[in-house]
């Protein structure tokens, strides 16, 4: 984890809302606008009802307090503000509470396409629509959860469940429509966004608890392989698995060697 961003997440005044820069506004605008045209008939089904619910629009970055009351209603979570980087505990504390963490800065026009801080583009486009589904926002408590009582070496394993769901799972929809998207890593970014669905380079395997927790990642590329669940519902089924009993099991097992 870097422990240095260039950027620095604004504060909300007196009442709670933050006052971006038009600037900034503009910077929301054109990710939105880029994203809506590629995930329309990519992302899963759940994905799109948690973008309506949310109600996000082209025209402004959202307000935390807006997205709070939704996720309150149907999952009973809510965003934490927060700076730039945060610590691995606090980042598993948080989300064992239900709150999701949300830095309050946007990325520069010109690194449009990446940057590796996660902003509240990242955080409220990619992350927020599913946290609204109570089976990947049991998912994602249950990862706190574990996170908190895990040892150093555990995390480095349990981190693999989190990349290769909540930020790079793929999906086969249950209306027969095909493989969907619903990590919020790739619906954040448009080259993934294609990339995942439609280019022939990376490796999509069927999920298997075990071959996700001994498989390596970075995050700084495209990833070289995705993991498939068969149906949303699945999340279910992961939360209700004995997860740490995998962790352990894979690292006798070791580490797959990487494809990057
Ligand atoms: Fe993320």
């Amino acid at each position: 984890m870097k422990t240095a961003s260039s950027y620095t997440a604004r504060k909300p005044d007196a009442s709670g809302l933050i006052d971006y820069p038009d600037s900034e506004h503009e910077v929301w605008s054109l990710l939105y606008n880029r994203q809506m045209t590629v995930i329309i008939d990519r992302a899963c089904p759940e994905y799109h009802q948690g973008l309506d619910l949310l109600g996000l629009t082209a025209d402004r970055i959202p307000q935390l307090p807006e997205l709070d009351a939704v996720l309150q209603q149907t999952t009973g979570w809510s965003v934490a503000r927060v700076p730039a980087l945060i610590s691995f505990d606090r980042f598993f504390q948080l989300l064992a509470n239900r709150q999701f963490p949300a830095a309050t800065f946007i990325r520069r026009k010109d690194e449009l396409d990446y940057l590796q801080e996660p902003d509240i583009f990242h955080e409220v486009f990619g992350h927020c629509p599913l946290l609204t589904n109570p089976d990947f926002a049991a998912l994602t408590e249950v990862y706190g959860k574990m996170g908190l009582a895990a040892s150093k070496e555990e995390r480095v394993y349990l981190a693999r469940l989190y990349w290769m769901t909540v930020e790079f799972g793929l999906v086969q929809s249950g209306d027969s429509e095909g493989l969907k998207i619903y990590g919020g890593g790739i619906l954040s970014s448009h080259s993934e966004t294609l990339y995942a669905l439609d280019s022939d380079q990376p490796v999509r395997k069927a999920f298997d608890l075990i071959d996700v927790l001994r498989t390596p990642y970075r995050i700084d590329i495209l990833q070289p392989v995705y993991f498939i669940i068969p149906e949303f519902h699945e999340l279910k089924s992961i939360v209700e698995s004995d997860i740490m009993e995998a962790v352990r099991e894979a690292m006798k097992l070791g580490m797959h060697k990487p494809l990057f």
